[in-house]
């Protein structure tokens, strides 16, 4: 078997950008300066970003049939089918290449055919939070049934605020968790936050707040507060997907060993602003 991969789990979907000189007001008509379709989607730019910066990775998720299945594989993400979902690569033998499928969130089921064993990381965007604690179950039992070295380590993002998610705090090695979220939560900081919301996680867990500008805040097991400044490029060239970015860059740093506390890490979080460069300069 090749290096295990990163897996992240969630959503494809494809991005139509009109760019504009300024941001519309209100009611009013603006002429864009130009178009682009994009595929775009969490999990999906997530994957993009982690390959970018070398490392082995897999998609697993959701797309609908239609010209963003033709962009993705125009992207040089060849796609695979298994029981109605996308892959890319294929996560066990028998996948075939995609045809047309018309394809819902990922379920519990359908995980349970992947091999686990190929991969070192598995990250889920939070969307179906029932079935992705079946799924991050079936991967802790995984856990217990093989040595230390060969555990799949777990990460989960809540980043809508929506009641549903909450339930994933509970499970994987490291939770990110967004800045609106934690305004739902009635927070006004990333320190406020992974302070007030580490009760949530389960033991042993490091959760991680991005705050935009503001930088990012980090909280481990020993209940130190990780905090590192933004990274402010000259030129901000795309924001889009900067969350999805940053969210790369950390589990990069985490799969490669190194520690919340590790500089090195805290540079992962710098990856944001990097990233964010990296994003914008992209392949059309
Ligand atoms: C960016 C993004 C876009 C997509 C949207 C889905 O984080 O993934 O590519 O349209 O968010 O929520």
């Amino acid at each position: 078997m090749g290096e295990k991969r990163i897996l992240c789990i969630g959503l494809v979907c494809l991005d139509i950008i009109s760019v504009v000189e300024s941001y519309p007001a209100e009611d009013t008509d603006t002429r864009c300066c130009s178009q682009r379709w994009q595929r775009g989607g969490n999990a999906s730019n997530s994957c993009t970003v982690l390959s970018l910066l070398g490392a082995p990775c897999a998609f697993m998720g959701s797309l609908a049939p239609g010209h963003a299945q033709l962009l993705g594989v125009g992207q040089g993400l060849l796609l695979w089918a298994m029981g109605g979902y996308v892959f890319s690569p294929p996560p066990c033998p028998g996948c075939l290449p995609l045809g047309g499928c018309s394809l819902t969130n990922v379920t519990a089921e359908d995980f349970e055919r992947v091999e686990l064993s190929q991969y070192k990381w598995i990250h889920w965007e939070g969307r179906n939070a029932v079935e992705q604690v079946k799924m991050l179950q079936q991967v802790e039992e995984h856990n217990r049934a093989c040595p230390v070295s060969q555990r799949v380590a777990t990460s989960v993002e809540v980043e809508k605020p929506r009641q549903e998610l909450y339930q994933l705090f509970g499970y994987g090695d490291v939770v990110f968790v967004s800045k609106d979220v934690a305004k739902d939560f009635g927070f006004h900081s990333a320190a406020e936050t992974v302070k007030g919301l580490y009760g949530r996680v389960r033991p042993g867990a490091v959760l991680i707040c991005p705050w935009a500008e503001n930088g990012a805040d980090a909280m481990g097991p020993d209940g130190r507060l990780v905090h590192v400044d933004a990274f402010s490029p000259e030129t901000i060239v795309d924001t889009l997907g900067a969350g999805d970015t940053f969210n790369a860059a950390v589990i990069l740093a985490l799969s490669q060993g190194k520690h919340p506390t590790h500089t090195s890490f805290q540079g992962a979080l710098w990856g944001a602003g990097r990233g964010r460069w990296l994003w914008g300069e992209l392949p059309a």
